[in-house]
């Protein structure tokens, strides 16, 4: 039975395949980028269960288990991202939150730039809670045979040509884009192979499930807060508030917000006026895949987050996303 359940599966290789078929002249150079990636995403898969089992083992991990193993994993991650993007050679420059400055790959002639959060909510491995992998893909702008320069980062959102996350959760799965719909691939770690989960999702244009932290309301603007009081007011029709849910998991969340709906933010505050999130590595690409779904993504000014232009590699941004219904619910009270 199992076996005559795999035959009907559609594996990751099979889906990349179609849609390099869909792009005319397409050479296969994405392709094999989506391939590197998902190869990192095995391999980070692997060692973030393993640090939950160092954790439980406590030997030399209980001194500085959360320090070290947050670390660990962070670089640990980073590395392997850098590794994988570097394999295939079409890969000049690599944007991660772990390095200060772009990573320069040995392939100066790579034609795509490469935007990362290698490892996202980091702080939550020490109690075993989801953690993932943010990407974006960007085509260089410089000639090929140029040193690859600025102008090849400083790129709007809407430039970004595939964009992705994977989610270390109950499951591993990696869900990604390439502005042809979301698409969300399930690993079956005994055969190493990504299965199609779903295909082309589309949001619920509403959801009644609102996702922030919620210790800084007091700190955010009048039209966060007068929305969140409308969240809590039992709504005429249901007779009930919204839910909230709050993983701290920014690639959780979202996972969460683009299949059952609803709203994600990490508003300004007085202590962080852009907000904490980073536009290059992840409101962009996730911005770039809840609009895919049909979802709305925007920062306090309104300002979509995709046409918000970068002036620095970490620049944070102000983010709210989700749901067209509760998008626009919001909106009109900002
Ligand atoms: P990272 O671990 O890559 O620094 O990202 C953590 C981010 C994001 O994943 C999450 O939405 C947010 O931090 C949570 O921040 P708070 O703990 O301030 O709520
Ligand atoms: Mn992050
Ligand atoms: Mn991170």
């Amino acid at each position: 039975m199992v076996a005559q359940s795999y035959a009907r599966l559609m594996t990751l290789e099979e889906f990349i395949i179609q849609g390099q078929n869909h792009f005319k002249g397409a050479t296969g150079d994405l392709s094999q980028l989506l391939r590197d990636i998902a190869l990192a995403a095995k391999i980070i898969s692997n060692e973030v269960n393993k640090a939950g089992i160092t954790n439980l083992l406590g030997l030399d991990g209980s001194v500085n288990v959360q320090g070290e193993a947050v670390k660990r994993l962070d670089l640990f991650s980073n590395d392997q991202m850098i590794h994988a993007l570097s394999r295939s050679g079409n890969v000049c420059m690599i944007v991660s939150e772990e390095n200060d400055k772009p990573v320069r790959t040995r392939s100066s002639s790579g034609k795509y730039v490469v935007a990362m959060d290698p490892l996202d909510g980091s702080s939550n491995i020490d109690v075993n809670v989801s953690i993932g992998t943010i990407f974006s893909v960007f085509a260089r702008k410089s000639d090929r045979a140029d040193e690859p320069n600025d102008y090849d980062i400083h790129q709007l959102g809407t430039e970004q040509i595939a964009a992705g996350y994977v989610l270390y959760g109950s499951s591993t799965t990696l869900v990604y884009t390439t502005g042809l719909g979301v698409s969300a691939f399930t690993l079956d770690p005994g055969l190493g192979e990504f299965f199609l989960s779903e295909r082309s999702i589309k949001m619920p244009r509403f959801g009644p499930t609102y996702s922030l932290n919620e210790g800084h309301i007091g700190q955010c603007s009048p039209a966060v807060q007068s929305y969140l009081r409308k969240c809590k007011t039992p709504d005429s029709f249901s007779g009930k508030p919204y839910n909230c849910r709050y993983i701290g998991s920014m690639v959780s969340d979202i996972h969460r917000t683009l299949l059952d709906g609803g709203i994600f933010m990490y508003p300004d505050t007085q202590r962080l006026p852009d907000g904490k999130l980073r536009l290059m590595y992840e409101c962009y690409p996730m911005a770039f895949i809840i609009e895919q779904a049909g979802g709305i993504a925007v920062d306090k000014n309104k300002t979509r987050i995709l046409e918000i232009p970068v002036r620095d590699i970490h620049q944070r941004s102000s983010i709210f996303m989700g749901s067209d219904q509760n998008m626009r619910d919001l909106i009109s009270m900002m």
